[in-house]
C-alpha cells in the first residue's frame, strides 16, 4: 500500500511523534510505501506535487522535537475551484496514494471530508490542536504543552505582579474554546479566570482586583482570547477601531485592561502570550499521547476503515467517522466539573454576584 502523510492548519507540539509513530508502524508492520507531502493540502494543489519519501531513518530522532518535519499551511484550499480539485486528483493519481493520514484540526478535517466527497481521496484523520477543542476527542495532543507553558509564565508573572503590587492580564490562546485558559488559570494559581464560554462581567472583576488591593495587593487574570464583556456591544475589532489609542491595544486582554484600569488604584498590565504557547518541545504526556495516536491511525489504513478520525474518548483510543467531526468546536459544557471546582476555592470566572 502507498500512504501519504500530511499536517494541515496551525502546527502544535507532538507532530513530528505522529508522523513518526505512522510511518514506522506502516513500515514494520504493513510494509507500506510513506511518503510525506509538504505543507498541508497545498503539497497536492501544485502542477508538480511537493513529497519526499518517509523512510524509517528519515522518521528517526524527530518524537521530541516541536513543529512539524512537513511544514504545515492554515489557507490551503483544495476545494476552492475545480481546478484545483482536479489538480490534487490527478497529483494522487499520478503518486498512486491509496489514502492520505491527514494530522490537522477541524479544518483540515473538513477538508478531508470534502476531497473525499469530490474526488475520491480517501483519507484517515489525527486530530491535534493546542486549544483541545475537536469534537469527540476529550484529549488532543499539544495541549498538555501548552498548558505547561502557559501555567510557567503566570508563574514568572506571579512574582513581577507581587513586587509591584499590579494587576497582571495574561491572554492565552484557544480561540473560541476556553480550556487552555482554564487549565493554565487553574494550575497557575490565576486569581480570576476569564473563558469564552462565560461572557464577563467587568463590576465582578473590578470587586476582586479591589478587594485584593486591601489584601495581597496584587492579582493575577487569566483570559482567554475568545473572551468578551457581558452585554458589551462592541467586538474586539470595533474596540480597538474606537479606541482613542488604538496602538496599545491587540486582543481581549488589552480591551479589558483598558476597560478595568479606570477603577483601580493598581496599574494594570496586559502580556500577551500568543505563538509562544504553540512552540517548543511536547510534553513527555503529548509524545505518548501522540504516539498512541499515530499508530492507531496506521491500525486504521492497515485495516482499510478509511474515512475515519483517530479519538480519545473516556480515556480509550479510537475513532469516529470523519464527517461527523469535520467544521465542529468542543467547547467547555457549563456544568463542567472543573468550574463548579474553581468556583469553589474562590476562583472568580468573571459571573455577576446574583
Ligand atoms: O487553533 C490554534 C491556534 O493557535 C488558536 O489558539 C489561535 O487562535 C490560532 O491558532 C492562531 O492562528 P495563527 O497562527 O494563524 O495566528
Amino acid at each position: 500500500m502507498k500512504v501519504g502523510v500530511l499536517t494541515g492548519g496551525g502546527d502544535c507540539p507532538g507532530l513530528n511523534a505522529v508522523i513518526r509513530a505512522v510511518t514506522k508502524s506502516l513500515i514494520s508492520q504493513g510494509q507500506c510505501e510513506v511518503i510525506g507531502i509538504a505543507d498541508g493540502f497545498e503539497g497536492l494543489m501544485g502542477a508538480t506535487p511537493r513529497v519526499k519519501p518517509l523512510t524509517w531513518d528519515e522518521v528517526s530522532g524527530i518524537l521530541h522535537i516541536g513543529g512539524t518535519i512537513l511544514g504545515t499551511s492554515n489557507s490551503a484550499n483544495p476545494l476552492k475551484s475545480e481546478a484545483t480539485l482536479a489538480q490534487v486528483k490527478s497529483n494522487v493519481q499520478a503518486l498512486g496514494l491509496d489514502v492520505v493520514v491527514a494530522i490537522g484540526g477541524d479544518g483540515t478535517m473538513s477538508l478531508a471530508n470534502g476531497l473525499a466527497n469530490a474526488v475520491g481521496m480517501q483519507c484517515v484523520g489525527v486530530p491535534k490542536t493546542i486549544d483541545n477543542d475537536i469534537a469527540s476527542c476529550e484529549r488532543s495532543f499539544g495541549f498538555d504543552t501548552a498548558v505547561a507553558t502557559a501555567t510557567e509564565a503566570l508563574r514568572r508573572i506571579e512574582s513581577t505582579a507581587n513586587s509591584h503590587h499590579r494587576v497582571m492580564i495574561v491572554e492565552t490562546m484557544g480561540r473560541n474554546a476556553g480550556w487552555l485558559a482554564l487549565e493554565a488559570g487553574v494550575a497557575g494559581a490565576a486569581d480570576i479566570i476569564l473563558l469564552p464560554e462565560i461572557d464577563y462581567d467587568l463590576q465582578a472583576i473590578v470587586d476582586v482586583c479591589q478587594a485584593r488591593e486591601q489584601r495581597q495587593r496584587y492579582t493575577i487574570i487569566c483570559i482567554g482570547e475568545g473572551a468578551k464583556e457581558s452585554g458589551h456591544s462592541l467586538t474586539v475589532r470595533e474596540t480597538i477601531a474606537h479606541s482613542p489609542d488604538p496602538v496599545r491595544l491587540g486582543g481581549v486582554g488589552h480591551v479589558l485592561r483598558e476597560r478595568l484600569q479606570p477603577h483601580l488604584r493598581s496599574e494594570v498590565r496586559t502580556t500577551v502570550l500568543g505563538h509562544v504557547q504553540r512552540g517548543g518541545d511536547p510534553t513527555p504526556f503529548d509524545r505518548v499521547l501522540a504516539t498512541q495516536f499515530g499508530h492507531h491511525a496506521a491500525q486504521l489504513v492497515l485495516s482499510g476503515r478509511f474515512g475515519r478520525m483517530v479519538t480519545l474518548q473516556q480515556g480509550q483510543i479510537g475513532s469516529v467517522e470523519i464527517a461527523q467531526v469535520a467544521n465542529t468546536q468542543r467547547r467547555i459544557d457549563l456544568a463542567h466539573p472543573l468550574l463548579t471546582m474553581a468556583r469553589d476555592i474562590g476562583i472568580c470566572l468573571g459571573e455577576a454576584a446574583r
